[in-house]
C-alpha cells in the first residue's frame, strides 16, 4: 500500500484531482474503450471534484469517454431527495462536467428489487470491463461505501444495515436529525471495491485518525473493513498530516522519505 501525508485537506484533493486526470490522460479513453470510475460522496471527495470540474473547464479533461458508478445509497429516498446520493452527485459533480447522462450509474434506493437492483448494477460494472479506479472516502470506524464492521471482505453489491455511529454520523446532513438518516443503504461490496484495477482512498482530519492508524498500521481485520486495502496490488492512501497524527513516528518518515525520493508513480 501506498501512502501520501499531505499538509491539509486541500493539497490531499488537488493531489488526487491531478491524479484522476494524469491518469485518465494515459488511458486515451474512446467510445469503444471508456475509463470506468468508481465514485464516493460525503464531504471528503468535495474539493477533488471541485478540482475536476475546474479543469475540465480549462479544456484539460473531458468527461465524454468516462463512466461512473458511484459506491451507495441510502434505501427510501428517491433520487430528487436533497440527502439522496444522486442528487448529492449531480449537484456537486455531474451537472459542471461533459460527462453523458447514460454513463452515470447510480445504485436505485426505490427499488422494491434489492437483489435484481444490486445484480443488476454488478452486471453493468462487469459488462463495462471492471472499474479502472475507485475511489473512497472512510468513516471513522474504517467503513468504506456503507460496508460496516464486520462486512465480508468478499462481499458484493447488496443492502446494508448501517450501525446507529454512521446514522449519527451523517445526521449531519439531515440537520442533525437522526430519525430523518435511512437505516439502510445499497452498497457496492468490499470485493466489489477490490476488483477496480486502482484504489485511492481520502482521509482528512482528527475524525479519520483511528481508522487511518488501523488501516494502515495494523492487521487486516473485518472490523475495520479499510484494512483490505492492504491486499490491494495498487492502493494508495492520502491523508492529511492531521489524519496521520496518529501513525507512527517512523511509519510516517518512512511513508514521506518514499515520497521525497521520487518513487512515485506519477
Ligand atoms: C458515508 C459514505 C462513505 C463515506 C463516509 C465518510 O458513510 N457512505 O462513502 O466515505 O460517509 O464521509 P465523510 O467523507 O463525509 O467523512
Amino acid at each position: 500500500m501506498r501512502v501520501l501525508i499531505k499538509p491539509d485537506y486541500n493539497s490531499c484533493a488537488k493531489w488526487i484531482a491531478e491524479y484522476i486526470v494524469y491518469t485518465i490522460q494515459q488511458f486515451r479513453p474512446t467510445l469503444n474503450k471508456p475509463f470506468v470510475l468508481g465514485l464516493p460522496t460525503g464531504s471528503s471527495p468535495l474539493g477533488i471534484y471541485q478540482e475536476l470540474i475546474n479543469q475540465n473547464r480549462a479544456g484539460k479533461i473531458s468527461f465524454q469517454n468516462i463512466v461512473t458508478f458511484n459506491m451507495d445509497e441510502y434505501v427510501g429516498l428517491p433520487p430528487e431527495h436533497p440527502q439522496s446520493y444522486s442528487r448529492f452527485m449531480w449537484e456537486n459533480f455531474f451537472n459542471f462536467i461533459d460527462i453523458k447522462k447514460e454513463n452515470v450509474h447510480m445504485l436505485d434506493g426505490m427499488t422494491t428489487d434489492y437483489v435484481s437492483e444490486c445484480k443488476r448494477y454488478e452486471e453493468a460494472i462487469k459488462n463495462v470491463g471492471g472499474v479502472n479506479l475507485f475511489l473512497c472516502g472512510i468513516g471513522t470506524d474504517g467503513h468504506i461505501a456503507f460496508n460496516e464492521p464486520a462486512s465480508s471482505f468478499a462481499s458484493r453489491t447488496r443492502i446494508k444495515l448501517l450501525k446507529p455511529e454512521t446514522i449519527t454520523a451523517n445526521s449531519r446532513f439531515f440537520g442533525g436529525d437522526t430519525t430523518q438518516v435511512p437505516e439502510k443503504a445499497l452498497t457496492v461490496g468490499i470485493g466489489t471495491i477490490m476488483e477496480a484495477k486502482e484504489i485511492i482512498l481520502i482521509a482528512s482530519g482528527k475524525n479519520k485518525q483511528e481508522a487511518i492508524r488501523q488501516t494502515i498500521e495494523c492487521g487486516i481485520n473485518h472490523l475495520c473493513p479499510a484494512s483490505i486495502l492492504q491486499m490491494h496490488e495498487r492502493a494508495t492512501v492520502v491523508c492529511d498530516d492531521c489524519a496521520a497524527d496518529k501513525l507512527r513516528p517512523d511509519t510516517i518518515k518512512y511513508f514521506k522519505n518514499i515520497e521525497q525520493s521520487k518513487m512515485v508513480r506519477k
